[in-house]
């Protein structure tokens, strides 16, 4: 009846993003690791200035080891498209790195562990904006009380250890967009604003 202790308070000592693959590829401190076929830990360009964090793996994503690559990421790449950004400009990761079984979500210790790495994946790829795709990445990376409905379309200033700020911007997730069709509006309106600020810093 051995439980793994779930590591919480790791330092992350990569200091650069192929250490950092190999750090969470030799961690064995999140269960999650254990039912995951593969460890999803990005996708597209990681010089671009724009860096999209979603939740976590599902099926497809757990299968190719690539994040945003089932329905959700269909939806996605649309969205990138619509606002000219693309997985050559743009680089894309979650909060999580292994799928939870059956796609449930995330724990909140699932997330405290996994944070460290987002953190630090984020100083590594020193994105200009970041955009923050659901409200489980943007909870766990802004830590504000208020919900996604609050928090999406509206800038937030994310300062780092050795970065910038971040301009940071939440938005619906694309896997919510299809169950709320109705709500594609307001995104659109959000991803609007993004391509206005990429277009300010390129
Ligand atoms: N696929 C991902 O990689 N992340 C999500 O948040 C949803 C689907």
């Amino acid at each position: 009846n051995f439980k793994e202790e779930e590591i919480t308070d790791h330092t992350v000592k990569s200091n650069t993003l192929e250490e950092l693959k190999l750090e969470i590829e030799n961690f064995s401190g999140c269960s999650l690791k254990k039912t995951a076929t593969n460890l999803v830990f990005a996708d597209g360009n990681s010089k671009a200035k724009v860096m999209l964090i979603g939740e976590a793996p599902g099926e497809e994503e757990d299968k190719t080891g690539k994040p945003f690559k089932g329905q959700a990421g269909v939806l996605l790449d649309k969205m990138l498209n619509a606002i000219e950004q693309n997985r050559k400009n743009t680089y894309i990761s979650n909060v999580i790195f292994w799928r939870p079984p059956g796609n449930r979500n995330p724990t909140e210790e699932e997330i405290k562990i996994c944070l460290p790495f987002v953190l630090k994946h984020i100083e590594l790829i020193n994105p200009r904006i970041l955009i923050l795709a659901g409200a489980i990445a943007t909870k766990a990376i802004l830590k504000e009380d208020k919900g996604i409905i609050q928090l999406r379309g509206k800038w937030h200033d994310l300062s780092l250890n050795n970065s910038d700020k971040i301009k940071t911007m939440p938005i619906f997730h694309p896997a919510f967009l299809l169950r709320q069709p109705s709500r594609k509006k307001d995104a659109w309106e959000d991803l609007k604003k993004i391509k206005k600020e990429i277009e300010l810093i390129t």
